[in-house]
């Protein structure tokens, strides 16, 4: 099979590079070095993608800040998954008015997932005159062009037209966590949950070459991160697009092989192509860490039909019974939707049941929230918004309980764990469960692994103590 993922030529990401370096000169003859600003809202791969703006803006001549309040760019990473992000982002970008007018050399722009949507960027562009820029995901590699725009030809820049998507190889990276990585190994889905904007703003799944990632890898490694989270909106299905014979479970287990001592994540799954083959990568590779974000979105068949998801609850614990079978230390965390449209008392009873059975270490809860353009947005959906708040609250006490009692199993028990930071005066660490650790210790454990016994707990964290 050939590859059938578009790539973007060298030639023309060299170009971006030029007019990279043009702006840099435009600004070292005005004699300044100009600041950026990137917020980011959204997932990990709204992150990464954050990380790629900061890497381009530094070789445009550009530090860093960490406020919008005098900064020469901002640039707004937004995300379109629920409604109330899309809010927050417009009240935020209208709030930009007042750093322009302090600052009136201020260039703003706005990209991210909610650009990918054409009557919402229109909204941008004609309702926000203050914002220079606008630009969808698929366009991020270009920003050098949308800056020499703005900056030089004093022109609004305007990039968000639909495409099925591309790779932009070796774009630079500015990486905000010193020991912690994330590598994007794919991009898009394919899947057309049908709540869900992601594959309209996004576009195809389209994998990124395995010798590529796995040069990624062995370069952070050798850098000292300690802590590589692989990303994809559905990392099960990497490679298919590929046709090199080589899916998700073969690049994770060669990614594990790679020398030097690490942890290595991925995230995020879907439980219509997790495989046992990748329980099996897992339980074989000491550095693959047993830590598995699995979404199972609704504990109800018809509902799970109706979000067009391709499994059932059966499917859904026999994943879940595999995974324990190989490795019951194990920490599955998910996540799930409340009051999708038309849910009964019995169909969400249905997903209580199914956090009761599984019991997850942790589970992201959200409510419903009707994207428009997706086909679960024209669903009727009778059941009031009080209604479908008691449902949440609910989901959110169950897991509560569920999280402190195996927060609670941990007290005793002495773990291994990443010292990644601090919390006021205590040490933080991970474990491999990715369990979040509180405890006292020297500055110098900061990036170690150490052992920890473990002497308290809560609904979100343990309390620890250095082990002798
Ligand atoms: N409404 C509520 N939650 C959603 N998610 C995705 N789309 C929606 C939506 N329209 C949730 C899913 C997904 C997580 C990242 O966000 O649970 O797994
Ligand atoms: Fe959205 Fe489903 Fe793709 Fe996840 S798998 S990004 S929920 S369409």
């Amino acid at each position: 099979m050939e590859r059938k993922t578009a790539v973007i030529s060298p030639q023309e990401l060299r170009r971006q590079g030029e007019i990279a370096q043009y702006i840099k000169e435009f600004w070292q003859n005005q004699g300044k070095t100009p600041v950026a600003y990137v917020e980011t809202y959204g997932c990990q791969q709204n992150e990464a993608d954050s990380e790629q703006i900061r890497g381009i803006l530094e070789t445009c001549g550009y530090g860093l800040t960490d406020q919008a309040e005098g900064a020469d760019l901002v640039v707004i990473n937004t995300c379109a998954i629920r409604e109330h992000a899309a809010q927050r982002v417009f009240g935020n970008v209208g709030a930009l008015v007042h750093t322009k007018r302090r600052h009136p050399g201020q260039k703003i722009f706005v990209c991210g997932c909610m650009m990918g949507q054409p009557e919402i960027s229109a909204r941008m562009k004609n309702s926000y005159p203050h914002v220079d820029g606008i630009f969808s995901p698929h366009h991020l590699w270009q920003l050098p062009e949308h800056l020499y725009r703005v900056l030089i030809r004093h022109k609004k820049a305007y990039a968000v037209e639909d495409s099925t998507g591309a790779i932009a190889e070796g774009l630079p990276v500015v990486r905000t966590n010193k020991l912690k990585a994330w590598v994007s190994i794919m991009y898009g889905c394919n899947n057309f949950c049908s709540y869900c904007i992601v594959p309209y703003v996004r576009g195809r799944e389209r994998s990124r070459l395995p010798e590529d990632i796995l040069a990624e890898c062995r370069e952070l490694i050798a850098q000292g991160y300690k802590d590589i989270t692989v990303l994809g909106q559905n990392v099960n299905s990497y490679g298919k697009d590929l046709g090199l014979g080589i899916d998700f479970a073969d690049l994770l287990g060669s990614i594990a092989e790679l020398e030097g001592d690490f942890t290595l994540r991925f995230m995020t799954s879907h439980p219509k192509d997790a495989s046992r083959k990748l329980f099996d990568t897992m339980a074989s590779h000491p550095k693959i860490a047993k830590q598995f974000h699995l979404p199972f979105q609704s504990g109800n068949d018809r509902i799970l039909k109706e979000m067009n998801r391709h499994y059932d609850r059966a499917r859904y614990l026999e994943l879940i019974a595999y995974g324990r079978k190989l490795m019951p230390e194990i920490v599955f965390t998910s996540d799930v939707i409340v009051g999708f449209p038309g849910e009964t008392e019995a169909e969400f009873e249905d997903t209580v049941s199914l956090i009761e059975q599984v019991r997850f270490d942790a589970l992201f809860t959200f409510i419903y929230s009707p994207r428009p353009g997706t086909p679960a947005a024209k669903l009727p959906d009778p059941t009031p918004k009080e209604e479908k708040n008691r449902r949440f609250d609910r989901l959110l006490a169950v897991q509560n309980a569920i999280s402190e009692e195996k927060h609670r199993a941990y007290v005793g028990k002495t773990l291994r764990v990443l010292v990644d930071g601090k919390d006021g005066e205590l040490l933080t660490a991970r474990t491999d469960g990715g369990r979040l650790v509180r405890f006292e210790g020297g500055d110098a454990l900061i990036g170690q692994f150490i052992n920890v016994t473990i002497t308290d707990a809560t609904t979100w964290s343990l309390v620890g103590a250095l082990a002798s």
